[in-house]
């Protein structure tokens, strides 16, 4: 088992403090989702995934139990690479899957390091047979640092890639494209449009889980930059866009806030009612997912549901 880091972390606070100057100073303020997820918000979010209004993690791993052995068939990897740390049953399925046509290798990459410790760990004592190779990164940026050792299976699960704006998406497609040999393979989960109230039931339960996760962003902030921001002065709000297919999440200050985040030397002020945009979640079809993958150099092979038709597995490999 080893890790590698790929990006130091004085880049990262430099990183966090340039961002969030920026989104907190905007006329549209806004805060990147990925500072949801200190180990109290990787909790949550752990939470929110089981979670019955929370459709997508079941449905997901429905269609791994169904397939990951037909997937695996198909790809014949040396090795999954992980986009994310998943230690989650989802990834065992897929590490098992691998195990059964001869892959030996797992090399998540994420740009937290606990999360990445607990999967090695828990990976590594599970099954003797696995390298782990973990690795610090970003992987919208360091894809290419990670060495390929040979045919590799590229996976990025639970729709993460709904959080990505349409161009930041088109830079990850390219980036795993090019992280790519003719013969590997790219496994992409996608959450697919649906009726309004599922996907907002899912944005919002009424367990206030949700509600909670998307406040953590600003504890997050707190924490890390010195900040004071008054957790109970901001309610979880989410909405569906049917333009873009996209939900959208964001904390609205339910009175005058003034707040002030000492390390970065930043008084911010919020009037009632503002809000702070914290994720977009966009939701798919098979088609947009085939352009998106052509325009990236992939051709879509294979496509695969779960029973309902609420979320997909859209399995890519180079064009020749
Ligand atoms: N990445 C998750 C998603 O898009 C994050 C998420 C789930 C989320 N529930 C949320 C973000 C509630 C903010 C609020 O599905």
């Amino acid at each position: 088992m080893s890790i590698t880091q790929l990006t130091a972390p004085g880049d990262r606070r430099s990183e966090m403090m340039a961002e969030v100057r920026i989104g907190l100073t905007a006329y549209n303020k806004h805060l990147p989702s990925k500072y949801f997820y200190d180990a109290r918000g990787s909790q949550l979010f752990e939470q929110i995934t089981t979670l019955p209004e929370y459709y997508l993690t079941a449905s997901e791993i429905e269609i791994l139990e169904e397939s990951a052995d037909t997937i695996l068939e198909v790809a014949r990897p040396l090795e999954i690479v992980e986009l994310g740390s998943g230690s989650s049953r989802k990834t065992t399925l897929l590490i098992e899957a691998m195990g059964r046509v001869g892959g030996r290798r797992y090399a998540p990459i994420d740009i937290s390091e606990d999360p990445l410790r607990a999967a090695a760990k828990e990976l590594g004592a599970a099954y003797d047979w696995l390298e782990v190779e973990a690795f610090i990164g970003d992987y919208l940026t360091d894809l290419d640092k990670v060495p390929r050792p040979g045919s590799r299976l590229i996976v990025f699960l639970g729709s993460t890639v709904g959080n990505y704006t349409p161009t930041m998406r088109h830079a990850l497609f390219r980036s795993v494209r090019a992280a790519m040999q003719p013969g590997d393979h790219f496994l992409l989960g996608v959450d697919l449009v649906k009726d309004e109230a599922t996907m907002i039931d899912a944005y919002d339960d009424p367990a206030g889980v949700s509600a909670e996760f998307n406040k953590n962003v600003l504890a997050v902030i707190n924490a890390e930059l010195d900040g004071d921001i008054p957790l109970g002065a901001f309610e979880h709000r989410t909405r569906f866009d049917s333009e873009t297919g996209c939900m959208s999440q964001s904390l609205r200050a339910t009175r005058p806030v003034t707040a002030n985040i000492r390390a970065i030397d930043l008084a911010v002020t919020f009037e009632q009612g503002e809000e702070i945009h914290t994720e977009v979640s966009c939701k798919f079809d098979e088609g947009r997912i085939r352009d998106e993958f052509l325009a990236a150099g992939m051709e879509l092979k294979h496509w695969l549901t779960d029973s309902r038709d609420y979320y997909a597995l859209a399995l890519g490999a180079p064009l020749a």
